[in-house]
């Protein structure tokens, strides 16, 4: 499928990313820490009833040029301790928090690199988790892994330890892609790697990002092709985020020539035809699944979820309580951000203080735009009829709330990005490569503000 070039031209543009509604850069420094710690215990009663918790490790070896994440690039191996011991004791402070009727449903182990740690310190942390809290039947265990420290004792132990997800990066096969961005090779081969995790039981993801410099047609045709043929669970395809701005190291890839929106769409949609020719199915903004994955249920029975942790299902989402620096747990009525600083981090955590940083509250009204936001990005679909249900509010009530402008409607109708019937709306296969500016209609806070967000192709 070939994309119109003025629509390409025309929606790329400033958008959120909406791993969060409001997005992250709405959070405040101005709140009390007591109405953060208020908002946990609240959330105690509130739905989802399952309990996810992300860990932050915010270490890794090299610097990958184009890296976005949260992270300082040490050997320091007494820093990294330290970071674990704290880790350690920011778990026993939720503990105390968190009522014991709730079960874990998901940990998710994020980076940086978690597999960067040596195998004990995550055995130490995961035997807290198994001693202080119930967990539900075939609760996920995850962890984004770099492939360079993925040596086949590290799986075994991460095996026993009952991880049952590995999210490898894997960015690029070319090598010549990845010499550019000073990125280090895997370990062992890929395919091996897969294959080893998947005797274990272990479902694999692998990540791949498009818009890098020195990628082709050609070039990420063949890592595509290569990643069908390993035959991972899921795979997902991230659009080259280039914020300078925040990240002053992307400056490095600049006297690359970068592939311009036009060359980084085509490499989607090259991507994007292997995979769906190739028993793969898109799942939301970027990711993919094979047919039988429960991602693909969740997105046929509309009841796949979002959350900073990338897209899940009912079953697997709870709130999300964040460890560790930069985290974002992510309740059902605020977002509370650990600060960033590793010294800040580990003070407030031996004074017994939870190290928010930035925080928001949710009012009623955010969270009703932030559920129709998540249902466009998540399932492609909105029924504002439901929506009036759920929030017990009436249709008008929701345009005030949105702001929603209909001509904006009617033209990506026009367009055919979406179908609009009666009060459904659903995005087209069209429509899916503009997921972030049709579910930006809803929202009123774009409009109103000056803040910086990457382009939305
Ligand atoms: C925490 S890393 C994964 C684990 C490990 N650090 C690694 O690189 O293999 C998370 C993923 O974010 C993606 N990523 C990082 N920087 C990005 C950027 N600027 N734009 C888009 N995706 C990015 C990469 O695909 C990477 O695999
Ligand atoms: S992409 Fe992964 S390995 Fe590379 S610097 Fe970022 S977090 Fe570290």
């Amino acid at each position: 499928m070939n994309i119109d070039k003025k629509l390409l031209d025309k929606y790329n543009v400033p958008t959120p990313r909406y791993t969060s509604y409001p997005p992250a850069n709405f959070f405040t420094s101005d709140f009390k820490p007591q109405d953060a710690v208020n908002a946990i215990k609240k959330s105690n009663n509130l739905k989802p009833e399952n309990i996810s918790f992300y860990l932050h490790i915010p270490f890794c070896s090299r610097l990958c040029y184009y890296c976005g994440c949260n992270t300082h690039i040490t050997g320091n191996r007494n820093i990294i301790n330290n970071y674990v011991d704290t880790l350690k004791k920011e778990i026993l402070i939720y503990k105390k928090l968190l009522s014991p009727r709730r079960k874990i449903s998901q940990i998710h182990w994020g980076g940086g690199t978690p597999d960067y740690l040596d195998i004990n310190q995550i055995k130490d942390i995961m035997n807290i988790f198994y001693d202080n809290f119930d967990f539900i039947e075939n609760a996920e265990k995850a962890m984004e892994c770099h492939p360079a420290h993925l040596t086949y004792e590290y799986k075994d132990a991460l095996a026993q330890l009952g991880f049952n997800r590995l999210s490898i990066g894997i960015q690029d096969f070319n090598e010549t892609v990845l010499k550019n961005v000073n990125r280090a090779l895997p370990a062992l081969p890929v395919e091996d790697s897969v294959k080893y995790l998947h005797k274990k039981g272990i479902s694999v993801n692998l990540d791949f990002v498009y818009g890098l410099p020195g990628q082709t047609i050609e070039s990420f045709s063949e890592t595509i092709r290569k990643a069908v043929n390993i035959n991972p669970d899921r795979l997902a395809l991230f659009s080259y985020a280039h914020v300078p701005w925040v990240k002053p190291h992307q400056k490095l890839l600049e006297k690359y020539n970068l592939p311009d929106a036009e060359l980084k769409t085509s490499l989607f949609q090259t991507a994007f035809n292997i995979l769906t020719e190739s028993n793969y199915v898109s799942i939301g903004l970027d990711h993919f699944a094979k047919t039988d994955d429960e991602l693909y249920t969740a997105l046929k029975n509309r009841e796949l979820g979002r959350n900073f942790q990338g897209y899940c299902t009912r079953e697997t989402t709870g709130q999300v309580y964040a460890l560790g620096v930069s985290g974002i747990s992510q309740l059902e009525n605020a977002f509370l951000q650990n600060t960033k600083n590793l010294k800040q981090y580990s003070d407030s955590i031996n004074n017994e203080i939870l190290p928010f940083e930035k925080a928001y509250f949710l009012n009623e009204n955010e969270k009703i735009t932030g559920h129709i936001i998540a249902e466009i990005m998540s399932n492609r679909y909105i029924s504002l009829a439901d929506t009036e249900k759920k929030f017990n509010i009436s249709y008008d009530d929701i345009i005030k709330i949105t702001g929603l402008d209909f001509d904006v409607l009617k033209t990506f109708e026009k367009e055919k990005l979406i179908e609009i019937n009666g009060k459904e709306i659903s995005v087209t296969h069209q429509g899916m490569f503009f997921l972030r500016n049709i579910a930006a209609a809803f929202d009123p806070l774009t409009e109103q503000s000056e803040k910086k967000f990457s382009k939305s192709l």
